[in-house]
C-alpha cells in the first residue's frame, strides 16, 4: 500500500520509503527483511507495513517510519535490532 508517509494505521505502523533514491540505496531489501521480521514474529496482526513515495528526506536516506518516527541512514544489516527495539521485542 502506498499512501501519506505519516498517517499510522495500526497498533505499530513500519512506512518503508519506495522513493527512488531510497530505493536505490538499500530499501528494497529493507522492505523485504521488514516482511521476514514479521513473518517470523508473527506480527501480522499488530503491525502494518507499507510504502510511500517520498519523505522529502532523501538526502539523509534510505529512511523508515516506524510508529511515525523516522530513522534516516538504514542499513539493512543491523534493520532486524531496530525492529526489534522499536517493537519492543525480546532478542
Ligand atoms: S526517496 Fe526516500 S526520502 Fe525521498
Amino acid at each position: 500500500m502506498i499512501g501519506k508517509c505519516s498517517k499510522i494505521l495500526s497498533m505499530h505502523e513500519i512506512v518503508v520509503c519506495m522513493g527512488s533514491s531510497c530505493f536505490s540505496r538499500g530499501n528494497a531489501k529493507s522492505a523485504e527483511i521488514v516482511q521476514k521480521f514479521i513473518q517470523e514474529n508473527n506480527l501480522n496482526t499488530d503491525v502494518t507495513v507499507r510504502g510511500c513515495l517520498c519523505e522529502s528526506e532523501c538526502k539523509n536516506g534510505p529512511n523508515i517510519r516506524i510508529d511515525g518516527k523516522l530513522f534516516s541512514d538504514i542499513n539493512p544489516d543491523s534493520l532486524p535490532l531496530l525492529l526489534a527495539h522499536e517493537l519492543g521485542i525480546e532478542k
